[in-house]
Formats: C-alpha cells, structure tokens, sequence
C-alpha cells in the first residue's frame, strides 16, 4: 500500500520526525567534510522539515537543496530554516532534473514501495554526475524478513546488486549515534555510494 505523505502530515502521524537532524550526521559531516565543503550542488531527498540539510548547509559552501513531495513538509522547513543557502524544493524525486555532486539522505530508500528501489538508483545515476556522491543512512533487514512498511529494510547484498552497475561503495560504517527509539537495534548502516561512469 503506498503512502499518502501530504495526508500524513496533515494528520500529524509522522512517527520519522525527531525534530531534529539524524544524531549521526555532525559525524559524516565531519569524515566526509570535504566531499561537502567542495560541492557545488547538495540534494537531501524526503528532507521532511529540513533538519538534516539545515545543518549540512551550515558546512556546505554550495547550495542545499531540501526536496519532498509534501508541501506541509516543506513548509514547516521554510518556516524553521531560512538562508540564501537553502533551497526548499516541492517536488517528485523519480521526476526531478538537476546536477548534483552530493546526494544525502536518511530516510528515503527504506520510504520507498520496495519495486520502486531500482527506479531510484537509475535516478541517483541521472542526477549525479560521474565522480559525484550518494551518502545515506540505510535502514537494514539483515535477516530479510517481511516487513510490512514502511519502513522497509534492505539487506547489504541487495544494496549492491541495486546500486552495482552504477555506483562504487567507497566507504560503509555502521552509526555510533542514533534516534533513541533506534538504539540497539543495529539496523542502520551509514554507506558513500561514488558514481561510476556509464
Ligand atoms: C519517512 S519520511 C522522512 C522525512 C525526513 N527525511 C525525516 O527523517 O524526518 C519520508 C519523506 O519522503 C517524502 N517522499 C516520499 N516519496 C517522495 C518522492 N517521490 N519524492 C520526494 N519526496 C518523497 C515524504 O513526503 C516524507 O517527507
């Protein structure tokens, strides 16, 4: 069943938001620092009220864009977050054009119907430039059970069979820091994806 996410933020049932950016990103940030510093252009895809890109526009010297397909979403990251940096996008991923030498996101792959993952790689691959970076927080299901989500997880194996042919893993570690609700449960693996060439 896919999910109306304008209803679900219309009708405050929006377990995903913490009020807050992902507790692990002030880390990537600062491991990936120059990835972030020399990019032009940064996507944060179903950026929700902005937090995570809020603050990856606090190292970045190029332009964020935040870009969800809700409007409520982006309103309220307009309303918390306003800066020449920021750009607050309504919009579809799957039918989004640009540039992008870094992507980041948290919560989008494990959001997705689970046949749309390959619809997404292809669209990380049109977005981002050879050379450029797809960095994320995944939400694991290591023994692959059913789930019914969202959230549903994905097994590191699929991840490289989606992402393969595309894109490179330069760089995977699981997350010292997390949302309280998400401690212990070891689901999360933070991955740098590197575009390949075509
Ligand atoms: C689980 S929520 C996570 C929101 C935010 N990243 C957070 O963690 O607070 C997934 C988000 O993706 C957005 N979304 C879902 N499908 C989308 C699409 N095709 N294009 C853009 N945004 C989408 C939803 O509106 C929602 O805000």
């Amino acid at each position: 069943m896919s999910v109306d996410w304008r209803e679900r933020y219309q009708t405050g049932e929006t377990p995903w938001e913490k009020g807050k950016p992902h507790p692990e990103l002030p880390f990537l940030l600062s491991e990936h620092r120059g990835l972030v510093v020399e990019a032009e252009n940064i996507l944060v895809p179903g950026c929700g009220f902005g937090h995570d890109a809020n603050l990856i526009s606090s190292v970045a010297k190029g332009q964020v864009f935040g870009l969800d397909v809700a409007d409520e979403a982006i309103g309220q990251a307009k309303e918390r977050y306003s800066g020449e940096q920021r750009s607050w996008v309504v919009g579809d991923l799957f039918e989004s054009e640009g540039n992008y030498d870094l992507v980041f996101e948290h919560t989008f792959f494990c959001a997705i119907p689970v046949e749309r993952r390959s619809d997404y790689v292809a669209t990380m691959a049109r977005l981002i430039p050879q050379g450029g970076h797809l960095l994320a927080l995944f939400f694991l299901n290591p023994d692959h059970k059913g789930e019914e989500g969202p959230p549903f997880g994905v097994t590191v194996d699929e991840l490289k069979g989606f992402f393969g042919g595309a894109f490179e893993m330069i760089w995977s570690q699981p997350p010292s820091k997390t949302f309280e609700a998400r401690e212990g449960d070891g689901r999360e693996l933070s991955i740098l994806w590197r575009r390949l060439g075509d």
